[in-house]
């Protein structure tokens, strides 16, 4: 009895420190175990007294109840810990608040290409246009061919092209293509624009890009003049640049206009006195355009004799430099978040 009775004080005190969960098991087979006291009371059990065997074999019961109990209600705490103990250690951090998120999130925005493209488009729209996409990949073809530019015409030159192997397809060199499958798609009257990013094989500098970004322009219809060339391409200047512009059109030459204009604005820094900007002219180069060769229209599955029509191609990039006084037009694709971060919308 004596034996019993000190045996869950002395269990009670070594439960205590104990944090692991190895040393819980030992602890509980030192004292209930089969070489353990208690084991050892039962054993000697057998050379008591009826009355001994029961009062002290309720007493052995009992005891090894209350330590099963504590031994119960330790384990589940240092299970517990160990959980914690471990989510501790693998914690992931989703809160990402540094470096490169962030900055990428305060640059969230427009690049100041498409903020000048959604103007455009949207101010082309109030203008009954439709917006049309073509390929960037396109063939011989839509690129030159049907454009008025046979193989063997020297206008080729003029537009360093990239070829694919197949010495059949390449990256389109003009939005101009965007014309071609348009005409095909619909019947006069019609006018639409087709914005999209262009490729030549140039070198690049302050103002050469071999990715640039344009965008083509066409009416097609009964009585099209170059009256309404003019109107149109007033009216968007002036909603463009938030002020009344003056233009000029020189001939130009580009195969698949006749007559083909270069449209010139009155510059807006020096208001054609003459400045860095103009070259000293007082005009700035900014649209070519012109009416469509009846070459093309034909290409296009129209009757020139009965249907003619306007084009333009638009150099987005100069507009936005101009706009935004940008001197240097390989910023527009330096992906620096320094320099995309101030155009944020509007
Ligand atoms: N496609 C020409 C180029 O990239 C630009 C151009 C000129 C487009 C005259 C036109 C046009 O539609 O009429 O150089």
């Amino acid at each position: 009895m004596q034996v019993l009775e000190s045996l869950l004080n002395d269990f009670t005190k070594e439960l205590g420190p104990i944090n692991k969960i190895a040393d819980l098991l030992n602890l509980k087979a030192k004292y209930i175990g089969k070489q353990g006291p208690l084991a050892d009371v039962m054993k000697n059990l057998k050379d008591a007294t009826p009355e001994e065997k029961r009062t002290i074999g309720a007493k052995a019961n009992e005891l090894k109840q209350s330590i099963e109990a504590l031994f119960s209600k330790k384990m589940q705490e240092l299970e517990l810990a160990d959980i914690n103990a471990s989510l501790e250690k693998d914690k992931v951090d989703i809160s990402l608040t540094d470096s490169v998120m962030e900055k990428g999130l305060q640059a969230a925005g427009y690049h100041p290409v498409t903020i000048i493209q959604q103007e455009i488009e949207d101010i082309f729209i109030s203008m009954g246009f439709e917006v049309l996409d073509g390929p960037h990949i396109e063939d011989d073809y839509h690129n030159f061919e049907a454009l008025n530019i046979p193989a063997t015409h020297p206008a080729r030159d003029m537009q360093d092209t990239f070829w694919f192997a197949d010495k059949k397809h390449l990256l389109r060199t003009h939005t101009s293509t965007i014309q071609v499958r348009g005409m095909k798609e619909r019947k006069p009257p019609f006018r639409f624009v087709g914005p999209g990013k262009v490729f030549r094989c140039e070198r690049t500098d302050a103002s050469h890009e071999m990715v640039f970004h344009q965008l083509e322009g066409m009416m097609v219809g009964e009585n099209v003049s170059v009256g309404n060339l003019i109107y149109f391409m007033k009216t968007l200047l002036t909603e463009i640049f938030k002020k009344e512009v003056e233009v000029r059109l020189r001939p130009g030459f580009f195969p698949f206009v006749e007559p083909g204009f270069e449209l010139d604005i009155k510059c807006l820094i020096c208001g054609g006195k003459g400045c860095s900007v103009c070259k000293q002219v007082g005009w700035v180069e900014l649209l070519p355009c012109g009416m469509v060769h009846p070459n093309v229209l034909k290409a296009g599955g129209i009757d020139p004799e009965k249907y003619n029509g306007f084009a333009f191609g638009l150099g987005l990039d100069r507009l936005v430099m101009m706009r935004y006084g940008i001197d240097d037009i390989r910023h527009l694709h330096g992906a620096d978040l320094r320099f995309n971060s101030q155009f944020k919308s509007f």
